[in-house]
């Protein structure tokens, strides 16, 4: 088995402990995971992340709990809370450009806040069992934000740090800092995963062979899109079409399965499972894609998957 690393990215409303295990039974693969950010509200945990944490879904693969924090007053607790309820693997969330977070200093707007950056290291350097990784990307507005913060980076613990080479201003599109990357790659003494438009196996290979010195890849919109694209990557051949979508329509189908039996009343189904197929446009073919995002009801939305 190759030690380069395959993660499938938090992403919120998506990557949950149904939407993981199901993705791991039915496509097997060596991947990690990781649960969408947790948060402290009114100094507590969310009931609705602890469950996503302790589900028994989680039992078939290895998932990594992801904190999103503004200060080592919110690290704290978020660490001592998650190690107290068995945690081994922590993901700090320095990159998240939703305006609600970063507003708060949360995710990239934390980057900002040196004074508490240069903290992160002897916090984690307390909790010596648990290992953490970083995700973040290059800065909030400016591509060479990440440069300041080095030498805290530098002195934290990590299993590995993923980066997307983007800036938080420009959200989920435009061009990647590619240049970027490899300054940080080289500047970086910890283990370096690459994130960012993933979306099939050569970019994989791609991302492999431009920077030969990373640790491995994270995908998010590229797998949730199209489900088969690790399995298809370690098996070192692309599948045929008509074998992505007959998985993708079984994979569909075990969620459904297991929000029927989990949830009441079709808007409720409805809204967990129609977020599910948002990537897949491509995949799945425009027509297909817009019915199942009007269906407004359970027979309308199998009408819809058996366009594909
Ligand atoms: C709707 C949405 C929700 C996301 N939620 C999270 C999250 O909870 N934690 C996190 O670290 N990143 C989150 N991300 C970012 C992804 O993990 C990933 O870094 C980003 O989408 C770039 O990777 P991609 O090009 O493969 O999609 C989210 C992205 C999207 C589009």
């Amino acid at each position: 088995m190759s030690d380069f690393i395959i993660d499938v990215a938090p992403v919120q409303g998506h990557t949950d402990a149904a939407w993981r295990h199901f993705h791991k039974s039915i496509y097997g693969g060596c991947q990690s995971y990781y649960t969408p950010f947790i948060r402290l509200e009114r100094g507590d945990f969310r009931k609705h992340d602890l469950k996503d944490y302790t589900s028994e879904l989680n039992g078939n693969h290895e998932v990594a709990a992801q904190v999103i924090f503004r200060d080592m007053a919110e690290l704290r607790p978020l660490i001592e809370g998650l190690e107290e309820r068995g945690v081994k693997r922590i993901d700090l969330n320095t990159g998240c450009p939703f305006p609600l977070q970063t507003a708060k200093g949360r995710g990239a707007g934390f980057i900002a806040n040196r004074e508490e950056y240069f903290r992160i290291p002897s916090l984690l350097k307390e909790h010596g069992d648990v290992e953490f990784s970083l995700k973040m990307r290059l800065g909030y507005s400016d591509p060479d934000e990440w440069r300041g913060v080095m030498p805290a980076i530098s002195d934290m613990p990590l299993k590995h740090v993923t980066l997307h080479p983007r800036v938080a201003r420009q959200q989920y599109g435009g061009d990647l800092y590619l240049d970027r990357f490899g300054d940080f790659l080289k500047a970086c003494p910890h283990p370096v995963v690459f994130n960012g438009d993933i979306r099939t196996p050569e970019d994989i290979e791609r991302a492999k062979t431009s920077f030969p010195g990373i640790a491995g890849v994270m995908t998010a919109r590229g797998v949730l899109g199209r489900p088969s694209l690790i399995a298809e990557f370690e098996e070192g051949k692309e599948w045929s079409r008509e074998q992505r979508l007959e998985k993708m329509l079984h994979f569909h189908r075990e969620l459904l399965c297991h929000y029927e039996s989990t949830l009441c009343g079709d808007s409720q189904i409805l809204s967990k499972i129609k977020p599910f197929w948002e990537y897949a446009e491509e995949e799945i073919g425009r027509k297909a894609w817009k019915a199942v995002k009007k269906a407004s009801n359970i027979a309308k939305y199998h009408s819809a998957v058996a366009m594909i």
